[in-house]
């Protein structure tokens, strides 16, 4: 596909005076050329959000939800086509970029499922001391005004997909604005949008450029932001707007704990294939990949080689291959920081099990042991295809190990045992705790976002349509109780 792609403004397509090239990560082929808005494309947009918005919010749940199952039919219509342009765009493995069409789906099909029970309130007797005597309470859920959703390139229809169906779900006007390396992903969740009755002004979807991007931010009328993206970006964006609500979804280093009860040859093979399949879909390009293994000095020896082997049985190469499980990264400079960052770890003393090459925009399936403490890859989230195992003695230890990050979005723990499973939702500081499976494990109606410096708020169809509203209690007077 080599066609430019218009944006969306109020819904309908626009084209501005510039625009950019987008291309396949693993050849580098041109994959489309997108528009870009004008400051006064951008000021128009943004004025019909605001215009629109009590309108929007008093149109009728069966139009919105009509609206998202328009886009979950399209979306399964289509869903080949927009897989492979998934995978082209962002280099995604083309089984991976079908997973994610599905996903889509279903966050589309929960939010068409809320949109038609959410009323978000309760009624309250207020006549619980003299002064209340005949009043009620009723409290409902309204949107805070109009959603700024800034999408990450590494789920481009699906994160996307998480910031604008909660906000049609509940009548909050959207405008989106995706990844600059990904953005045609999003201009097709703006033609199935485009196919609908919403009205026009309650979506747009504007290919900003990252520069030009503080302005919107700033701007008052869209009190909302919902960004998915990296720390030092979300951080500067909550602190440049303090006055607005922010749902920051941030990095994450996520540990795949492995305890002494979960011992045997068919548990430690399924937590090995999970460990390696987890830390390198996407070529290790998710907020919850696995890139620690903690695992109990019971286990380790007999673990540590199964996992060495699954991760060399991954499959590397072209996208478009339906056998390839791992593709190239974003581009070559994030190949490039991820092979610096395991150089400086086997300089200071880290063993390199496997890996550890780069190939142009590919880096390959790495699993380090006895990683120092004071390196980039002990304290940061490498979002590449790298794992470090590390060995415990016992549960505490293990526990404390996952605690040790500054960041705390999921964490997997593989044991049968049904109390270490209720301790470590107790002790782990994370949004998110994944019992006999690896941190990555998401379900999109699940409430998901971080603790610590992993981020604020909470994704998940429900738990955006809470954070795009607030409640609204209404006290009546004079009622026969
Ligand atoms: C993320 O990278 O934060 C999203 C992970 C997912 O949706 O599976």
């Amino acid at each position: 596909m080599t066609s430019t792609h218009a944006f969306w403004l109020a819904g309908r397509q626009a084209t501005g005076e510039d625009s950019f090239d987008v291309t396949n990560p693993w050849d580098g082929r041109l994959v489309g050329t997108v528009s870009v808005p004008t400051d006064a494309q951008i000021e128009e947009a943004v004025a019909a959000a605001h215009a629109v918005r009590e309108e929007f919010a008093a149109t009728p749940a069966h139009v919105r939800a009509a609206a998202l199952d328009h886009v979950v039919r399209r979306l399964v219509e289509r869903t080949e086509e927009i897989a492979q342009l998934i995978s082209a765009e962002n280099g995604k493995p083309i089984k991976w970029a079908r997973g994610e069409v599905g996903r889509a789906v279903s966050v589309f099909r929960f939010a068409a499922e809320e949109a038609r029970r959410f009323n978000g309130g309760d009624a309250q007797r207020l006549d619980t001391d003299a002064g209340g005597t005949g009043r009620l309470g009723l409290t409902r859920r309204f949107p805070r005004g109009a959603v700024l959703g800034i999408a990450p390139f590494n789920f481009p229809l699906n994160l996307s997909a998480h910031k604008v169906a909660p906000a049609i779900a509940v009548g909050a006007p959207i405008i989106l604005k995706p990844a600059p390396a990904t953005p045609i992903s999003s201009l097709i969740l703006g033609e199935l949008l485009a196919e609908t009755d919403l009205p026009a002004g309650s979506w747009s979807v504007l290919t900003v450029p990252n520069d030009r991007m503080p302005a919107l931010v700033q701007d008052e009328r869209l009190p909302v932001i919902s960004f998915t993206g990296s720390g030092p970006v979300g951080y500067s964006i909550m602190e440049s707007v303090p006055r607005k609500h922010c749902t920051l979804e941030l990095g994450g280093n996520g540990a795949a704990v492995v305890l002494g009860d979960y011992a045997s040859e068919k548990d430690l093979d399924w937590a090995a294939t999970r460990i390696a399949t987890f830390s390198n879909y996407q070529g290790g390009q998710s907020c919850i990949s696995v890139q620690r293994v903690i695992a109990d000095a019971s286990v380790y020896d007999r673990l540590v080689p199964k996992i060495v082997a699954a991760v060399e049985a991954q499959v590397t190469g072209d996208p478009s291959d339906a056998t390839t499980d791992v593709g190239p990264l974003v581009n070559e400079d994030a190949a490039k920081r991820v092979e610096s960052w395991v150089d400086e770890a086997v300089q200071a003393g880290a063993q390199l099990l496997t890996g550890g090459k780069r190939d142009g925009a590919t880096y390959a399936p790495t699993v380090l042991a006895e990683l120092p403490d004071n390196v980039t890859l002990s304290c940061e989230e490498v979002f590449g295809p790298v794992l470090s195992v590390q060995k415990v003695d016992g549960e505490a230890e293990a526990f404390a190990a996952v605690n040790s990050s500054k960041y705390g979005l999921q964490a997997g723990v593989f044991t049968h045992d049904l109390q270490t499973a209720f301790r470590a939702h107790r002790a782990l500081e994370v949004g998110g705790v994944i019992i006999g499976d690896v941190p990555s494990y998401r379900a999109d109606q699940m409430p998901y976002g971080g603790a610590k410096q992993s981020g604020v708020g909470r994704e998940g169809v429900r738990y955006a349509m809470d954070d795009y509203t607030y409640e609204r209690v209404l006290v009546l007077t004079g009622l026969a109780l």
